[in-house]
């Protein structure tokens, strides 16, 4: 079986997009794949984040992630700073990373050419501690988002350049991203991705929403002119999201939808939307009340951790003998 790892960054509340776009993928991917979940909270303080808040943000996640379905008998759950050999392996892989390719990572290119205050050697440093997650497990595959993408590539990289210097130690992974409902666009501005930096709060439909203003946000969505339903997402961005939203919640083809819809209206179909999404958050927000205040968050974790950590900690080992770190 092939081995499959991702990390969530919870710097914030999970959306929508997050769980069309990412979470409710892994719940399908656990039982193809020896798959490995990891909350990167090591990779949220490259940002100052207020400790209660982030507290609260790292439980809500995993709630939610097991809420979604994720089963943590069969698939392994950690939290990252649980196991020591990431931030270990993460300082071993910066001394093999130039500054050169570290500066040309967009993240970092993109806050420092907006001349952001306060950018934190963390974020520069970010990209080796993410090869780290990924290389301590020989994972095969990574599924990222677009933006991810180029991590993932630093990783095989850096997997390629100690292969080369010190022999054959880590597996070059592969990144993938899901086909459909990788990009769910805001609410009120479909030519913007959905997300938690949206300002307004109207066009990003969070996971823990209260039902009636979920819906709200649906019945709102900003649509066009055109007034017939149609799947273009040039012309009619709004209703091609609301399409894409229902589809991928529904399982039904978007060119199935498209025909139920030849003499209907907008109206209509935002109805049809928000009762999907709806019923997906009911669903969710009943599970996760019921997690979130038991131990089984706490227990996952444990587990989670104590499995990881055998196989980092094996990987480790290899790499300082190799590197001449260790010398018993
Ligand atoms: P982020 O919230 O940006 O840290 O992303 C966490 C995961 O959710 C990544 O795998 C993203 O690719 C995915 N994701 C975030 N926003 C969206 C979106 N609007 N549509 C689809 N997937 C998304
Ligand atoms: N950097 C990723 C993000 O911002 C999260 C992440 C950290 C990750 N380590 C990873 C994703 C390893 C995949 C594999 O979303």
């Amino acid at each position: 079986m092939k081995r499959m790892l991702s990390g969530i960054k919870p710097t914030g509340q999970m959306h929508l997009g997050n769980y069309i776009g990412a979470l409710r993928n892994f719940v399908n991917y656990q039982d193809d794949y020896q798959l490995f979940v990891f909350i990167a909270n090591l990779h949220c303080v490259t940002v100052y984040q207020q400790p209660a808040q982030l507290r609260k943000n790292l439980k809500d996640a995993i709630a939610l992630y097991l809420a979604c379905g994720l089963d943590p008998d069969k698939c392994t759950i950690f939290l990252q700073s649980d196991v020591f050999a990431h931030a270990q392996l993460g300082w071993l892989l910066t001394c093999q990373s130039y500054m050169g390719e570290l500066s040309r990572m967009t993240q970092f290119k993109e806050k420092s050419q907006k001349k952001e205050d306060g950018i934190t050697a963390g974020i520069f440093t970010y990209p080796c501690l993410m090869a780290a997650d990924i290389l301590l497990y020989d994972a095969d595959i990574v599924p990222v988002g677009q933006d991810q993408k180029q991590h993932v590539e630093l990783a095989r990289n850096l997997a390629e350049r100690f292969n080369n210097r010190y022999s054959d130690t880590f597996i070059v992974p592969e990144p993938v991203s899901p086909k459909v409902g990788s990009r769910i666009m805001s609410l009120s501005d479909p030519s913007k991705k959905m997300s938690k930096s949206d300002e307004t709060n109207k066009g990003c439909i969070y996971l823990l929403d209260d039902l009636n203003v979920a819906r709200k946000k649906i019945t709102s969505a900003v649509t066009d002119m055109v007034g017939k339903v149609n799947y273009d997402k040039i012309n009619q961005p709004g209703i091609s999201n609301l399409l894409e939203i229902l589809s991928a919640l529904t399982n039904e083809s978007i060119d199935s939808i498209v025909n139920r819809y030849q003499d209907k209206g907008y109206g209509q179909l935002k109805g049809e939307v928000a009762d999907a999404v709806c019923q997906c958050l009911a669903t969710i927000q009943d599970k996760y009340h019921q997690i979130v205040d038991s131990d089984i968050i706490e227990s996952t974790l444990k587990k989670g951790a104590e499995v990881a950590n055998k196989i980092a900690y094996k990987k480790l080992k290899k790499v300082q003998k190799k590197m001449g770190i260790d010398i018993f």
